[in-house]
Protein backbone atom coordinates (compact mmCIF):
# COMPACT_ATOMS: atom_id res chain seq x y z
CA UNK A 1 0.00 0.00 0.00
CA UNK A 2 1.15 3.27 -0.96
CA UNK A 3 1.62 6.09 1.81
CA UNK A 4 -1.09 8.19 1.24
CA UNK A 5 -3.49 5.18 1.52
CA UNK A 6 -2.45 3.96 5.23
CA UNK A 7 -4.27 4.52 8.12
CA UNK A 8 -2.47 3.91 11.09
CA UNK A 9 -2.47 5.48 14.83
CA UNK A 10 -0.31 8.25 16.45
CA UNK A 11 3.41 7.17 17.87
CA UNK A 12 2.35 8.97 21.12
CA UNK A 13 -0.58 10.11 23.03
CA UNK A 14 -1.08 13.65 23.07
CA UNK A 15 -3.14 15.96 25.32
CA UNK A 16 -5.91 17.36 23.46
CA UNK A 17 -5.70 14.46 20.93
CA UNK A 18 -8.96 14.22 18.16
CA UNK A 19 -8.40 10.41 18.09
CA UNK A 20 -12.24 9.84 20.15
CA UNK A 21 -13.37 12.81 17.87
CA UNK A 22 -12.49 11.23 14.58
CA UNK A 23 -16.03 9.80 13.39
CA UNK A 24 -17.01 13.41 14.03
CA UNK A 25 -14.51 14.57 11.81
CA UNK A 26 -13.55 12.89 9.05
CA UNK A 27 -17.12 13.41 7.18
CA UNK A 28 -16.66 17.27 7.34
CA UNK A 29 -13.43 17.16 4.91
CA UNK A 30 -13.79 18.33 2.04
CA UNK A 31 -11.54 17.44 -1.51
CA UNK A 32 -8.57 19.39 -1.26
CA UNK A 33 -5.01 19.82 -2.91
CA UNK A 34 -2.92 20.54 0.29
CA UNK A 35 -3.73 19.94 3.48
CA UNK A 36 -1.97 21.58 6.75
CA UNK A 37 -1.99 21.24 10.21
CA UNK A 38 -1.38 23.90 12.35
CA UNK A 39 -1.21 22.74 15.47
CA UNK A 40 -0.76 18.95 14.97
CA UNK A 41 0.13 17.50 17.87
CA UNK A 42 -0.12 13.84 18.20
CA UNK A 43 -1.88 13.98 14.41
CA UNK A 44 -4.72 11.80 15.06
CA UNK A 45 -6.30 12.99 11.61
CA UNK A 46 -3.48 12.73 9.18
CA UNK A 47 -2.06 9.62 10.70
CA UNK A 48 -6.20 8.37 9.96
CA UNK A 49 -6.55 10.33 7.28
CA UNK A 50 -6.26 8.55 3.48
CA UNK A 51 -5.96 9.73 0.57
CA UNK A 52 -6.55 8.01 -3.11
CA UNK A 53 -4.34 10.27 -4.87
CA UNK A 54 -1.61 11.53 -3.20
CA UNK A 55 -1.90 15.43 -1.19
CA UNK A 56 0.93 17.75 -0.24
CA UNK A 57 0.75 17.95 3.84
CA UNK A 58 2.22 20.54 6.23
CA UNK A 59 1.84 19.51 9.32
CA UNK A 60 3.16 22.32 12.60
CA UNK A 61 3.58 22.65 16.02
CA UNK A 62 5.47 24.88 17.95
CA UNK A 63 6.90 22.37 20.36
CA UNK A 64 10.16 21.52 19.02
CA UNK A 65 10.73 18.46 21.42
CA UNK A 66 7.34 17.03 19.11
CA UNK A 67 8.57 18.46 16.15
CA UNK A 68 12.03 16.64 16.62
CA UNK A 69 10.53 13.38 17.53
CA UNK A 70 8.67 13.34 14.44
CA UNK A 71 11.63 14.50 11.97
CA UNK A 72 13.66 11.95 13.47
CA UNK A 73 10.46 8.73 13.24
CA UNK A 74 10.20 10.40 9.36
CA UNK A 75 14.50 10.39 8.73
CA UNK A 76 15.76 7.82 11.27
CA UNK A 77 13.50 5.49 12.42
CA UNK A 78 15.90 2.64 12.78
CA UNK A 79 18.64 4.11 15.30
CA UNK A 80 15.52 5.76 16.88
CA UNK A 81 14.09 2.16 17.83
CA UNK A 82 17.47 1.14 18.60
CA UNK A 83 17.83 3.71 21.20
CA UNK A 84 15.19 1.50 23.00
CA UNK A 85 17.28 -1.97 22.93
CA UNK A 86 18.45 -1.81 26.52
CA UNK A 87 15.52 0.66 27.82
CA UNK A 88 12.64 -0.87 30.46
CA UNK A 89 9.37 0.84 32.03
CA UNK A 90 10.57 1.70 35.27
CA UNK A 91 10.37 4.45 37.52
CA UNK A 92 14.36 5.17 37.97
CA UNK A 93 14.87 4.93 34.39
CA UNK A 94 12.13 7.57 33.74
CA UNK A 95 13.69 10.29 36.76
CA UNK A 96 17.28 9.04 34.45
CA UNK A 97 15.73 10.77 31.34
CA UNK A 98 14.21 13.92 33.06
CA UNK A 99 17.62 14.47 33.82
CA UNK A 100 19.44 13.90 31.12
CA UNK A 101 16.71 15.79 29.39
CA UNK A 102 17.93 19.32 31.31
CA UNK A 103 21.46 18.66 30.98
CA UNK A 104 21.93 18.77 27.45
CA UNK A 105 24.24 16.99 24.84
CA UNK A 106 21.96 14.65 23.15
CA UNK A 107 22.10 14.05 19.72
CA UNK A 108 18.71 14.47 17.61
CA UNK A 109 17.92 10.83 17.75
CA UNK A 110 18.93 10.49 21.42
CA UNK A 111 16.39 13.97 22.41
CA UNK A 112 13.45 12.01 20.36
CA UNK A 113 13.92 8.78 22.45
CA UNK A 114 14.31 10.57 25.48
CA UNK A 115 10.89 12.39 24.67
CA UNK A 116 9.17 9.31 23.55
CA UNK A 117 9.70 7.32 26.43
CA UNK A 118 9.16 10.20 28.62
CA UNK A 119 5.57 10.79 27.23
CA UNK A 120 5.03 6.93 27.42
CA UNK A 121 6.33 7.28 30.91
CA UNK A 122 4.50 10.43 32.23
CA UNK A 123 0.98 10.63 34.23
CA UNK A 124 -1.36 11.91 31.28
CA UNK A 125 1.37 11.63 29.12
CA UNK A 126 2.76 14.82 29.94
CA UNK A 127 6.66 15.33 29.11
CA UNK A 128 7.02 18.98 31.36
CA UNK A 129 9.89 18.98 33.65
CA UNK A 130 7.46 18.39 36.80
CA UNK A 131 5.37 15.47 35.47
CA UNK A 132 6.02 12.45 37.42
CA UNK A 133 5.94 8.63 37.07
CA UNK A 134 2.69 7.18 35.93
CA UNK A 135 1.78 3.24 36.57
CA UNK A 136 -2.30 2.48 36.93
CA UNK A 137 -2.54 0.66 40.38
CA UNK A 138 -5.24 -1.16 38.11
CA UNK A 139 -2.25 -2.11 35.64
CA UNK A 140 -0.88 -5.35 37.00
CA UNK A 141 2.14 -5.63 34.49
CA UNK A 142 3.66 -2.52 32.91
CA UNK A 143 2.12 -1.19 29.77
CA UNK A 144 3.79 -1.63 26.51
CA UNK A 145 5.81 1.11 26.04
CA UNK A 146 7.92 0.17 23.40
CA UNK A 147 5.39 -1.34 20.83
CA UNK A 148 7.10 -0.76 17.28
CA UNK A 149 4.97 -2.16 14.93
CA UNK A 150 3.34 0.49 12.99
CA UNK A 151 6.73 2.58 13.16
CA UNK A 152 7.20 1.68 9.44
CA UNK A 153 3.74 3.28 8.72
CA UNK A 154 4.32 6.21 10.64
CA UNK A 155 7.50 6.80 9.10
CA UNK A 156 6.22 6.27 4.96
CA UNK A 157 3.18 8.32 6.27
CA UNK A 158 5.37 11.11 7.57
CA UNK A 159 7.59 11.23 4.28
CA UNK A 160 4.65 12.25 2.28
CA UNK A 161 4.60 15.91 4.48
CA UNK A 162 6.60 18.74 5.07
CA UNK A 163 7.11 19.09 8.70
CA UNK A 164 6.90 22.73 10.35
CA UNK A 165 8.17 23.75 13.79
CA UNK A 166 6.59 27.43 13.86
CA UNK A 167 4.10 29.70 15.05
CA UNK A 168 0.52 28.75 13.50
CA UNK A 169 0.38 32.26 12.34
CA UNK A 170 3.80 32.10 10.36
CA UNK A 171 3.08 28.62 8.94
CA UNK A 172 -0.78 29.40 7.55
CA UNK A 173 0.86 33.04 5.89
CA UNK A 174 3.30 30.25 4.82
CA UNK A 175 1.35 28.28 2.91
CA UNK A 176 -1.75 30.08 1.90
CA UNK A 177 -2.39 29.08 -1.26
CA UNK A 178 -6.30 28.04 -0.80
CA UNK A 179 -5.63 24.63 0.64
CA UNK A 180 -7.59 22.48 3.48
CA UNK A 181 -7.00 24.23 7.34
CA UNK A 182 -7.29 22.36 10.62
CA UNK A 183 -7.76 25.02 13.02
CA UNK A 184 -8.84 24.61 16.77
CA UNK A 185 -12.15 26.11 17.85
CA UNK A 186 -14.80 25.59 20.91
CA UNK A 187 -17.48 23.79 20.33
CA UNK A 188 -20.32 23.92 23.08
CA UNK A 189 -21.68 20.24 23.53
CA UNK A 190 -24.85 19.45 25.38
CA UNK A 191 -23.04 18.12 28.74
CA UNK A 192 -19.47 19.77 28.64
CA UNK A 193 -17.67 22.14 25.89
CA UNK A 194 -14.87 20.39 24.05
CA UNK A 195 -12.38 21.47 21.38
CA UNK A 196 -12.86 20.19 18.39
CA UNK A 197 -10.98 20.63 15.18
CA UNK A 198 -12.95 22.56 12.36
CA UNK A 199 -12.26 21.89 9.11
CA UNK A 200 -12.08 24.82 6.75
CA UNK A 201 -11.87 24.71 3.59
CA UNK A 202 -9.97 27.30 1.13
CA UNK A 203 -9.80 29.88 3.64
CA UNK A 204 -7.35 33.08 3.68
CA UNK A 205 -5.20 34.18 6.14
CA UNK A 206 -4.37 37.38 7.24
CA UNK A 207 -0.77 38.05 7.82
CA UNK A 208 -2.05 40.25 10.50
CA UNK A 209 -3.71 37.32 12.37
C1 LIG B 1 -4.49 19.97 21.45
S1 LIG B 1 -2.96 19.76 20.60
C2 LIG B 1 -3.46 19.32 19.00
C3 LIG B 1 -4.09 17.99 18.99
C4 LIG B 1 -4.01 17.28 17.67
N1 LIG B 1 -4.81 17.90 16.66
C5 LIG B 1 -4.31 15.79 17.87
O1 LIG B 1 -5.30 15.29 17.36
O2 LIG B 1 -3.54 15.18 18.60
C6 LIG B 1 -2.46 21.41 20.42
C7 LIG B 1 -1.06 21.57 19.87
O3 LIG B 1 -0.89 22.93 19.47
C8 LIG B 1 0.43 23.30 19.70
N2 LIG B 1 0.48 24.77 19.77
C9 LIG B 1 0.13 25.56 20.82
N3 LIG B 1 0.29 26.87 20.50
C10 LIG B 1 0.73 26.91 19.22
C11 LIG B 1 1.06 27.97 18.31
N4 LIG B 1 0.96 29.26 18.69
N5 LIG B 1 1.47 27.65 17.07
C12 LIG B 1 1.58 26.35 16.70
N6 LIG B 1 1.28 25.30 17.51
C13 LIG B 1 0.86 25.57 18.74
C14 LIG B 1 0.82 22.61 20.98
O4 LIG B 1 2.23 22.42 21.07
C15 LIG B 1 0.04 21.28 20.88
O5 LIG B 1 0.85 20.24 20.42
Amino acid sequence: MLPHQIQTKPPIPWLGGKRRLLKHIKPLIPEHQLYVELFFGGGALFFDKTNPKPVPAVLNDIDSELVNLYRVICHHKDEFVRQFDHMLYSREMYNQLKVEAVSGGLTDIQRAANFYARVRQSFAARADSGQSFGLSRKTIRAPRLFNFAQFEQISAKLKTAIIENGSWQDVAYRYDWGGLFSLPIRLIGKRKAIKVILILSNIKISPNL
